[in-house]
C-alpha cells in the first residue's frame, strides 16, 4: 500500500524571519520521531538550505533537473546524514532560477507530490511571487511563519491577502468579464476601503454566482499554520488577537495559531559553524521549541486546532517556566 504524504509549504510575508533555518531543523525533528521526510530547497534564485543542514553545495538539485540533463526527479534526493531525513537541493549552481515557466512549475509540484516519503517540507522564498503563491497552495495547510515584529507581521499580512487574491485570480480567469472586473479592482487607489475576500466574491457573483461560489469553496478549504520564530516571551503572543481579527474579517481567513519558536544565540553560532542545532545543541532552548512544534505536527496536522490562539499563549507559558528555568 502507497504511505500516504502530508506536503508542508513553509512559507513568509518578510525575508530572514527564520524559514530555511526553521524547515531544515523541522523536518530533522520529525524524522528524528522516526518518519520518513524530505525536506526540498523551494527557495529558486535564493537556496541556502543545506547551510542549515550543513551540507555542502556539490549535489545536483532543481535547477539541474529542469535543465533537462537526463536527472530523474528522485535522483536528486541527497542523503542528509540523519537517518529517516533526505533533501533535495534548488538552485544547485544554475543562475536565473527565480524565473522558471508556468510549465516548469507545474512539472515541479507534480513531481513533489509524487515524492516517496512520510512527510515532504518545502521551504519556500520570501515574499509573493507567483512561484511562491503557487507553491504555497500545493496543501491546503500550510505554514507562514513570522516574529511578533510588525514590519514581519504586515508582511505576513500581505502574503496570505497576496495568496487568497491569487486563487479568486485563477479561479475568475474562467470568465473574461470577471476577470477584467478583478483586476480593475486590484488597481483601485490606496485610498479606497481595503478589498476584502467577500467584496471580491459579491463582485464576482454580480457576473457569475457559480463561479464564486467555486471561489468560495476553494479559498475556504486553505486553514494556514502561524509559527511565531525568534520569540522572547509568551506574551508576545498578545499581538495575535488583532491579527486573527484583521485575518477573519478581510481575509475569511480561519488560521491556526501553531508553534512558538525561542529566539537563541546558539542558532548563529550553529549556523556560523555549520552544525545542524539538532545534533550539535539538542538542549538548547530553540532545539526544545522546535522538537515540541515537530511533535505536534506528527500528532495533530490532520485536524484544525480548536481555540488555538489561547492554546499557543498557554503552552507558550507553560514551557516557558520549564525550559527557561535552565
Ligand atoms: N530562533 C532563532 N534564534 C536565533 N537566530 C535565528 C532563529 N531563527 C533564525 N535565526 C537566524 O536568522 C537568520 C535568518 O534565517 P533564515 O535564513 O532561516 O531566514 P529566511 O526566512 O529563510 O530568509 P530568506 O527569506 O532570505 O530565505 C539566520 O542567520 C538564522 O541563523
Ligand atoms: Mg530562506
Amino acid at each position: 500500500m502507497a504511505i500516504k504524504t502530508t506536503i508542508i509549504p513553509i512559507a513568509s510575508g518578510k525575508g530572514g524571519v527564520g524559514k530555511s533555518f526553521l524547515t531544515a531543523n523541522l523536518s530533522a525533528g520529525i524524522a528524528e520521531l522516526g518518519y520518513s521526510t524530505v525536506v526540498v530547497d523551494l527557495d529558486l534564485g535564493g537556496s541556502n538550505l543545506y547551510t542549515y543542514l550543513g551540507i555542502p553545495n556539490k549535489h545536483p538539485g532543481i535547477g539541474d533537473y529542469l535543465k533537462g540533463k537526463k536527472l530523474k526527479f528522485n535522483d536528486l534526493l541527497v542523503s542528509t546524514g540523519i537517518s529517516n531525513l533526505k533533501y533535495i537541493p534548488g538552485d544547485g549552481r544554475t543562475p536565473f532560477m527565480a524565473n522558471i515557466s508556468y510549465a516548469q512549475r507545474m512539472t515541479l509540484l507534480r513531481k513533489i507530490k509524487q515524492l516517496p516519503a512520510r512527510y515532504v517540507l518545502l521551504d519556500l522564498g520570501s515574499g509573493s511571487t507567483f512561484n511562491t503563491l503557487n507553491f504555497f497552495g500545493i496543501a491546503h495547510k500550510g505554514i507562514i511563519v513570522t516574529t511578533s515584529e510588525v514590519p514581519s507581521i504586515m508582511n505576513f499580512l500581505a502574503f496570505l491577502r497576496n495568496f487568497m487574491f491569487y486563487i479568486i485570480l485563477n479561479v475568475a480567469s474562467h470568465n473574461k468579464e470577471a476577470l477584467k472586473m478583478l483586476i480593475t479592482a486590484f488597481r483601485q487607489p490606496i485610498k479606497s476601503e481595503p478589498l476584502t475576500v467577500k467584496s471580491l466574491l459579491n463582485k464576482i457573483s454580480d457576473v457569475d454566482s457559480n463561479l464564486a461560489i467555486k471561489a468560495h469553496d476553494l479559498c475556504r478549504n486553505y486553514r494556514p499554520r502561524i509559527i511565531i520564530n525568534m520569540g522572547d516571551s509568551a506574551d508576545e503572543l498578545k499581538i495575535l488577537r488583532r491579527i486573527d481579527d484583521i485575518l477573519k474579517t478581510r481575509l475569511s481567513i480561519e488560521a491556526d495559531y501553531f508553534g512558538f519558536i525561542y529566539y537563541d544565540d546558539v542558532v548563529r553560532r550553529s549556523v556560523q559553524n555549520r552544525e545542524t542545532l539538532f545534533a550539535h545543541y539538542p538542549q538548547c532552548i530553540a532545539s526544545k521549541s522546535i522538537k515540541h512544534v515537530a511533535r505536534r505536527i506528527t500528532k495533530i496536522w490532520d485536524q484544525p486546532v480548536e481555540n488555538s490562539m489561547v492554546r499557543l499563549f498557554e503552552d507558550t507559558k507553560r514551557k516557558q517556566a520549564l525550559w527557561k528555568a535552565y
